[in-house]
């Protein structure tokens, strides 16, 4: 782990490899297996790398301009196989300071492997940690980046709560969070559900109307710098069950992704 990002741990960590804080987060991850490896190995790593998808969204672009323009180092959360916005960044300048984190060991290891093997970019470090208890000491972070992160999270309405508490305890004064997030309508997922007799996601509450991510993130203090409608589409058979059943019911569930720069306040 290169500076500053070492300089900003508040607790050791559980493991140190191949210059990687691993903080044991596995359980708070997605759960990726050996199979999803042999995806990434054959190709997924190196398109994502060198994917063009963020830098052509004007929405995403205005993100990653924002992000060099700030010019400080940033912390990608729940960085996945994709990797969130880094790879975008890294494209118009290699040399920008990033650290990819994940609260999955697998994804990351593999991260290192392809880009030990397969690039010669720099100032790209890699940690496992999860956003519910982010080993970062208070105002430090100048800014993190993601995609789809706290969206990702587990245990509902809580673990957003949470992991999105971590980020703004962790960032320092007027640092700035560059995020792209998922906004569902639950109650035509609540109208499928019923419906169709599927067994509604945990978490999914009618009497408490899930809140949009502008009221999340008013909720724990950020200014909403700017905010634009990255994707906008309705949830499809091609998604998962639900959207099976709900296209078998003419039943349309939006899915709204919008592409935010807060600012902690
Ligand atoms: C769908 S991916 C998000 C997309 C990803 N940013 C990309 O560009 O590919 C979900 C990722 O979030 C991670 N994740 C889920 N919960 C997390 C948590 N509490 N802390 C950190 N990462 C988490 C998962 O391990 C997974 O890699």
């Amino acid at each position: 782990m290169n500076k500053p990002f070492c300089d900003w741990f508040s607790r050791p960590p559980v493991r140190r490899y191949d210059g990687i804080y691993y903080y044991d987060s596995d359980r708070d991850a997605d759960c990726f297996d050996e199979s999803d490896v042999d995806i990434w190995r054959s190709g997924r790593m190196k398109r994502n790398f060198h994917s063009d998808f963020f830098l052509n969204n004007p929405a995403s672009r205005r993100l990653v301009d924002a992000i060099i323009a700030q010019g400080d180092p940033v912390v990608e959360i729940a960085c996945g196989p994709g990797m969130g916005l880094m790879p975008s960044v890294k494209q118009l300048v290699p040399d920008h300071v990033c650290l990819a984190t994940d609260a999955n060991s697998l994804v990351i290891e593999e991260w290192k492997r392809y880009l030990d093997g397969n690039e010669t970019i720099k100032n790209l470090d890699l940690a496992q940690f999860s956003l519910m208890d982010i080993p970062f000491r208070d105002n430090t972070v100048p800014a993190y980046s993601g995609y789809i992160g706290l969206s990702s999270t587990r245990n509902g309405e809580e673990g957003h709560e949470r992991a999105l508490r971590e980020i703004h305890r962790t960032l320092t004064g007027n640092g700035f969070f560059y995020t792209i997030e998922t906004w569902m309508d639950t109650e035509a997922m609540l109208r499928v559900f019923r419906e169709s007799g599927m067994t509604p996601w945990s978490g999914l509450e009618s009497d408490h109307p899930t809140p949009t991510w502008r009221e999340r993130f008013l909720q724990v203090g950020f200014e909403i710098v700017s905010e634009d409608v990255f994707e906008s589409r309705t949830l499809t058979a091609d998604d998962n069950e639900l959207g099976e059943a709900a296209e078998q019911l003419g039943i349309g569930i939006s899915v709204i992704s919008k592409a935010y720069i807060l600012q902690k306040n």
